[in-house]
């Protein structure tokens, strides 16, 4: 049984976070909103990550402030105060007593107060640290700020410091905890399970709607409620486009088809991508091509380990990718000057890989000091080199125009070298087709 993360585990964030932050600080962050669908249709609700990851609370309209001032802490939070008619329609809410007793909070308001309440909890914070770059976040503090100057002459001082606090939050979410770690590997379980029965069932004429449901249901009925991002199911010339989310298209035999789609869990997001024949089969190109991709995928996992730079990962799959496609005559010329040029961008023109946790494309810096980082132990990072070659690529044969191939896994840094979470699913050519010939795994 995987355990979630526990109150103590919130707490301890919150202590750690408060340790590398100036003295006489505070520590804002604001829960997501609803976002409205269309008429009176909302999506469902997903907690921003950052939020989540410091107070394990799951409503929209919060607020944490966590303040530090001459050395005492407090952890305050407003949120969406209990109303009966609101209830009904809408859903229980927790309640400033709710926060109290099940949250660790040392008071908890209504957000009705916040105008009023936040300006008096400021005075005489210095240091304000906040997500620099949130726009509806930036002139909520501006407004409190402003209402704070203008008490002055009652003796109020406002903050003078505003600092990023991304730095230092998204730092400490890099590093997964032993309980994250077992999250992701439940996601990404989830994850692989789902795409081991999109090959299992997949059959021409299938819409790539219709494949995708047989992945949700997966999610659903292994507990995930919804998936870490839109699936992508791209059937031949569909696969080309990298966030293809449409999947409205018939599944055609003697495509490929290429399905990115991953389970989120307990706030923490599985990312496999897969790409295999419609009908059981490859074809000599499309073959051909994955075997490229496949070396890429297999001798990227093969550097990761603490100490590897991250650049250095990324142009190991350059070199394979390159190299593979000049072999097979889709791009001409001397390998050094095709890498140089960066010719090979029109086969493989994204990343190989980002950092996977709470958030699909997670946060964190990927360079420190001007220089790509070094990976280290407990975080975790896909790995997803690609080839696409598009339709009207009037450059290569048209034998391997509209086919497009990525394989991704999702990998976590341990202290030796490295685990990939999502290896029960098939990827090599020989797996794949004993699957979906009805063979086992
Ligand atoms: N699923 C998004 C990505 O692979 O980056
Ligand atoms: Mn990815
Ligand atoms: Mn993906």
């Amino acid at each position: 049984m995987i355990e979630n993360i526990s109150q103590v585990e919130f707490s301890q964030r919150r202590a750690a976070l408060l340790q590398q932050l100036e003295d006489n600080c505070a520590v804002i962050i604001q829960s997501a909103p609803m976002v409205n669908r269309n008429s009176d249709v909302d999506y469902l609700f997903r907690q921003d990550s950052d939020f989540f990851y410091f107070t394990g609370f799951n409503e929209p309209d919060a607020v944490l402030l966590l303040t530090r001032v001459a050395g005492e802490v407090q952890y305050q939070v407003f949120c969406q105060p209990r109303d009966k008619k609101m209830e009904i329609w809408f859903g229980y809410r927790c309640g400033e007593q709710g926060l109290l007793d099940n949250f660790n909070v040392d008071a908890a308001y209504s957000n009705d107060l916040l105008a009023e309440k936040m300006p008096e909890l400021l005075n005489g914070v210095k240091n304000l640290y906040y997500s620099l770059g949130r726009v509806s976040l930036n002139e909520r503090v501006h407004g409190w700020l402003a209402t704070m100057r203008k008490r002055s002459r009652q003796g109020v001082i406002a903050p003078s410091h505003l600092l990023q606090l991304d730095d230092v939050a998204h730092e400490m979410r890099l590093i997964k905890s032993a309980t994250e770690q077992d999250l992701l590997r439940r996601a990404s379980e989830i994850s692989a399970q789902a795409h081991i029965i999109a090959m299992q069932v997949c059959k021409e004429q299938m819409m790539e709607f219709q494949l995708d449901a047989h992945i949700q249901h997966h999610f659903a009925m292994n507990g995930s409620q919804q998936a870490a991002y839109p699936s992508i199911v791209g059937g031949g010339k569909n696969a080309c486009v990298l966030h293809y989310i449409e999947n409205n298209q018939q599944l055609k035999s003697g495509d490929l088809v290429l399905i990115d789609a991953g389970a989120e869990y307990q706030y923490y997001a599985g990312d496999i991508t897969r790409t295999f024949p419609i009908n059981g089969k490859f074809s000599a190109e499309q073959a051909a091509l994955y075997e490229v991709v496949l070396q890429a995928n297999l001798e990227c996992t093969a550097m990761i380990k603490p100490g590897t730079s991250w650049g250095a990962i990324h142009d190991h799959a350059v070199l394979v990718i390159t190299s593979g496609l000049q072999s097979l005559g889709l791009l001409k010329g001397e390998l050094h000057e095709l890498i140089e040029s960066e010719s090979y961008r029109e086969f493989f023109m994204h990343k190989l890989g980002h950092w996977l946790g709470m958030d699909v494309h997670d946060v964190g810096n990927y360079k420190q000091a001007g220089e790509w980082r070094q990976l280290q132990a407990g975080m975790v990072m896909t790995v997803e080199p690609g080839i696409y070659v598009a339709i009207d690529n009037m450059d290569v044969e048209a034998r391997w125009r509209g086919i497009g191939i990525r394989i991704e896994d999702d990998v976590l840094i341990t202290a030796t070298g490295c685990e990939v979470m999502t290896e029960s699913v098939p990827k090599t050519i020989v797996e794949i087709e004993a699957l979906m010939a009805g063979g086992s795994v």
